[in-house]
């Protein structure tokens, strides 16, 4: 039922995605759970070190023979001011106040993160590799494929998408204004790149040689079987999966999810310097009043990241960051089972209508 090219490239029973949710979200269970459903589980490991994205792939291989996916960050060098970085931390000391943690000097990820990341992923030979936030060097594609290990890259425009084409991905994930977490923007501004996933499928599709994946908003069966008539040849599907029972979300995050609306979220670039949709917060109100620049992406998001965890071991969800899509009014707390079952026995009675 529903198979596509992608389906048969990927030796998947479904075109469904789980979204590589970086930060907690995506573990083994969720992502082996959502492979052996006949889905394609994604692990989020941009924020793991080498040895954690090794012990993590091998888990998944313990859970389940079937193909699944790991997602990195092509890396960022920002250019920030140091004045921009240290009237920020004066600004965030207050949390540190409130939480009663020290605030600790400013550490990054060093750039060849990435670089062991990739050999990890090379050594382990992943059946997909996706990543966002740009496109890697030709060499890494390059050796992925001859790997074995089928490539998908992130476009949130035409021209990205265009972009990644020519460097020679396998397929596209086209993410929607709707999708939550990151935007995958590297073009333009994110401001001139918020186009609908209505919108931005078809025309991604009309424009490029590879398959595409539609993502932002899909939730159902419904948005399953749009998708494919938008062209998509698979669909990817983050907060649909974000309160499941195997999602490592934390609770507090869980409940902020089953207990919002589709006017919940907003697109913020407080909490990492970078723009991505989450569920309004106490945070981000505050975060407006800020007068100063907020140091780009992955500064502030160092910069934030201790306030972060003491707001989550605090249970105090306004300091969290709460990645979350416009679809959230549709979300609910099965097992990621449940929700593949569900979703492809609506887009069967979907199908049905029309014929
Ligand atoms: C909590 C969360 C974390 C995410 N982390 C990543 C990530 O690490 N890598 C990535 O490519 N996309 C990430 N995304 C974006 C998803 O790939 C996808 O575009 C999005 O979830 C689709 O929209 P939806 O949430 O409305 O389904 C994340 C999304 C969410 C909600």
């Amino acid at each position: 039922m529903f198979e596509t090219g992608l389906t048969r490239t990927l030796n998947i029973q479904y075109p469904l995605f789980q979204a590589p949710m970086a930060g907690g979200p995506t573990t083994p269970d969720l992502v082996a759970a959502v492979s052996n459903a006949g889905g394609l589980g994604n692990l989020g490991a941009g924020y793991l070190t080498p040895e954690q994205l090794r012990s993590t792939i091998q888990k998944i291989r313990e859970l389940t023979d079937k193909p699944f996916g790991v997602n990195l960050f092509v890396p960022e060098q920002p250019e920030e001011s140091k004045e921009a970085v240290v009237q920020m931390m004066d600004h965030l000391s207050r949390y540190h106040v409130r939480y009663g943690i020290a605030q600790n000097p400013l550490t990054l990820e060093s750039l060849e993160l990435f670089e062991e990341q990739v050999q990890v992923l090379l050594e382990e030979k992943v059946p997909v590799f996706s990543f966002t936030f740009g496109i890697p060097p030709q060499d890494v594609i390059q050796a992925m494929q001859q790997n074995g290990t089928v490539v998908l890259g992130t476009a949130t425009t035409v021209e990205e998408a265009r972009h990644l084409d020519l460097a020679g991905v396998n397929a596209i994930v086209a993410q929607g204004y709707e999708a939550g977490g990151h935007r995958g923007t590297f073009l333009k501004k994110v401001s001139e790149s918020l186009i609908g996933t209505m919108a931005l499928v078809p025309q991604v599709v009309d424009h490029v040689s590879v398959p595409v994946i539609a993502s932002g908003g899909i939730m159902d069966g419904r948005g399953l079987v749009a998708s494919l008539a938008l062209g998509a040849g698979a669909v990817q599907m983050g907060t649909a999966f974000l309160a499941s029972s195997e999602s490592g979300a934390h609770e507090a995050y869980k409940q902020k999810i089953l207990s919002s609306n589709e006017d919940s979220t907003e697109i913020t670039s407080a909490y990492s310097g970078k723009a991505a949709r989450g569920i309004r917060t106490k945070f981000m109100s505050d975060m407006d009043q800020y007068s100063g620049t907020i140091p780009a992406y992955p500064i502030q998001n160092a910069l934030t990241r201790e306030i972060r965890q003491a707001a989550a071991k605090a249970n105090d969800p306004e300091y969290m960051s709460l990645w979350a899509g416009q679809g959230l009014r549709l979300v609910g707390g099965q097992s990621a089972e449940a929700i593949i079952k569900q979703t492809i026995e609506q887009a069967i009675r979907v199908q049905k209508r029309f014929q």
